[in-house]
């Protein structure tokens, strides 16, 4: 089991909906932690399993603001909740506001979440992080290090690639752990309107001809309708938009790639 944080520069090229497309799909127990410094989406994208809301009662708050007394899986495991379509999630913080005031709390998520990998805790998972858009002295620094696998989406456009490139030459040496390597870091290409797969590679290219280590994690379309199912929007066979199609392969290898190469120290479950 490991720690997946999805996560962009600047921009939002579909950090949440991704996460969202990623838990929906992922081939073992997965819960979705939604750590958008910025504040969270998902309580109004999802629907509670029968329907209606979500409990908004639950969630991050509740765990950042216990975090005094320490978090364990547990802890986080009991903030969790399922929601229509069979995924369980963590829901986010309302605003940037809440965010600042958890202080150390972000520390003792992370030690928390930490205890997810090795397969040892109850009720074990792979946790997927939304972890928003990342910027200079990120306050979620210490759960972005807890990851195996810190996955930045980037959509195939000028800017775009450019602010990627500067984040991602950043986060080489902001995500160094004390006491270990950086968690791997790969990029996904998200496409937008008008672009092509010629855009896409280059995007690649760009990045690497700068110097930074990137893995090739894959390419996600520009699939409005796809989005839609996860924005809560009622879409007809959803398992056959271009979105959902390219989830499963994106998420076949996110989760193989998760227990083919954990970092020293951890284990697959
Ligand atoms: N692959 C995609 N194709 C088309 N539209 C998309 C795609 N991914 C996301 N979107 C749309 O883009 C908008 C932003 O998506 P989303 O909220 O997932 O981005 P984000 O990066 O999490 O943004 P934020 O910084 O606000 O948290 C939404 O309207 C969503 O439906
Ligand atoms: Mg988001």
């Amino acid at each position: 089991m490991g720690v997946v944080t999805f996560l962009s520069a600047k921009g939002s090229p579909g950090v949440t909906t991704t996460a969202l497309l990623a838990a929906a799909l992922w081939p073992r127990p997965a819960l979705l932690l939604e750590a958008d410094p910025a504040g969270g989406d998902v309580a109004a994208r999802v629907s509670a399993p029968g329907g209606g809301l979500p409990d908004t009662s639950r969630g991050l708050l509740p765990l950042l603001s216990a975090a005094r007394r320490g978090l364990d899986t547990a802890a986080v495991l009991d903030q969790a909740q399922p929601v229509a379509g069979g995924s369980r999630v963590v829901l986010g913080l309302t605003g940037p506001e809440q965010a600042s005031a958890a202080g150390r709390g972000w520390t003792a998520l992370a030690a928390a979440v930490g205890g997810f990998c090795g397969g040892s805790a109850p009720g074990a998972s792979d946790v997927l992080v939304d972890a928003g858009r990342v910027g200079a002295a990120p306050v979620h620094l210490d759960l972005l290090r807890t990851s195996d696998l810190v996955v930045l989406l980037v959509r195939a456009d000028a800017a775009a690639v450019l602010h990627a490139r500067d984040r991602l030459r950043l986060l080489g040496t902001a995500l160094r752990r004390p006491d270990g390597p950086a968690p791997r870091t790969g990029v996904v290409v998200v496409g937008g309107p008008g672009r092509s797969a010629r855009d896409e590679a280059c995007t690649l290219d760009v990045l690497r001809a700068a110097g930074t280590r990137v893995q090739d994690l894959g390419r996600l379309p520009h699939d409005p309708a796809g989005a839609g199912v996860f924005a809560g929007a009622p879409v007809a066979r959803p398992e056959r938009t271009a979105l959902v199609r390219a989830g499963r392969t994106l998420v076949a290898r996110l989760a193989a790639d998760l227990v083919s190469d954990l970092p020293t120290g951890r284990s697959a479950a």
